[in-house]
């Protein structure tokens, strides 16, 4: 391993050797954003079939960066293709992968016992140094942590949809984090080319604490007659200069993501009105219309 020394003259592990489980939109953008800044990153999922399309994600992503990147040099688009391809191999046996990395990310299921045992079972793989991390947006980091050993090793890296557009990555640390760990996590980061913040382990962290509230009131908002989907999404990109409205964009992150986020805050201080349930949120996930992916949420998509 190597080990450098950051600004706050904190040692800490340089992260090179990635392994990222679950191979879905966030998996696979953090795996591309990874490989195009030049790290080795093991995709890892349960099935050949699910990393393929993966790939093959990741594929079509690159393109649209290149087709801008690259605009007047398609041959060194090819080439950057090429590479950064090359940084990204795959496998279904995360163990083996932990083995070689510097750092294991999961962005997999949101479900507290599969990730505790994940990471509880890679605790007794992986080297020493290994840094362990979650994407989650809605579980705490310290009950992930808690089926490991190396708490103080072991904190939140928290991405945005898309992950190679968007250049925010949240830093968690656990009152458990090591200084070492939390300053290798923001490096990291700024290595992916990212603005890092540094975040509590609270619910939410900054962004979705503040974001998901927001769009939930604009479901009420509409509930109660006071506006229509479509104008509610003109006036916040146009007056307050959003690059999408509140329903489209639970629309683009999935409207039972986003309802898996407020039940669980809203399990935990029911009392809070700012996390109150949405009837019209309830009904849509409850008919399958989950947003984009699905091909209808508050709108209708080909
Ligand atoms: N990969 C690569 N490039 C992409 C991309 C992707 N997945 N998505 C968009 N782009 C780039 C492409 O260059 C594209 O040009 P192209 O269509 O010619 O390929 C360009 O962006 C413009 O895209 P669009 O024309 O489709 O639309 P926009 O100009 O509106 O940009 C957007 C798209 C970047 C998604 C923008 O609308 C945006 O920033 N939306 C808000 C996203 C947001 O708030 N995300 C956070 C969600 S919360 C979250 O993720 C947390 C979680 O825990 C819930």
């Amino acid at each position: 391993i190597c080990r450098g020394i950051s600004s706050s003259a904190v040692r800490h592990v340089v992260i090179k050797h990635v392994t990222i489980i679950g191979g879905g939109q966030m998996g696979a953008g953090i795996a591309q954003v990874a490989a195009s800044t030049g790290h080795s990153v093991t995709l890892v999922d349960t099935s050949e079939d699910i990393l393929k399309k993966s790939v093959k994600g990741i594929e079509g992503s690159l393109k649209r960066v290149i087709k801008k990147k690259f605009a007047d040099k398609p041959e060194a688009g090819e080439e950057f293709m090429h590479k950064v391809l090359q940084n990204v191999s795959t496998s279904s046996d995360a163990g083996s992968a932990a083995q070689s990395s510097d750092l294991v990310l999961e962005a997999i299921v949101e479900n507290l016992k599969i990730k505790q045992d994940l990471f509880g079972h890679l605790d007794k793989l992986a080297p020493e140094h290994t840094i362990f991390a979650s994407n989650t947006s809605s579980l705490p980091i310290s009950d992930i942590a808690s089926s490991t050993n190396r708490l103080d090793r072991f904190g939140g890296l928290h991405f945005f949809n898309p992950v190679p557009m968007m250049k925010l990555v949240e830093v968690i640390g656990t009152s458990a984090t090591s200084q070492e760990t939390f300053d290798s996590l923001l490096n990291f980061s700024k290595a992916l080319g990212k603005t890092p913040v540094s975040c509590k382990d609270t619910p939410g962290f900054i962004v979705n604490r503040l974001l998901v509230p927001y769009i939930i009131e604009a479901i009420r908002l509409h509930e109660r007659g006071h506006g229509s989907k479509e104008d509610i999404d003109v006036a916040m990109k146009l007056g307050a200069g959003y690059p999408m409205g509140p329903f489209e964009l639970s629309d683009y992150v999935g409207l039972d993501t986003m309802k898996f986020i407020m039940d669980g805050w809203s399990e935990k201080d029911p009392d809070n009105p700012l996390f109150a349930q949405s009837e019209l949120l309830n009904k849509l996930v409850a008919e399958g219309k989950y947003g984009k992916k699905s091909g209808e949420g508050f709108y209708k998509y080909k």
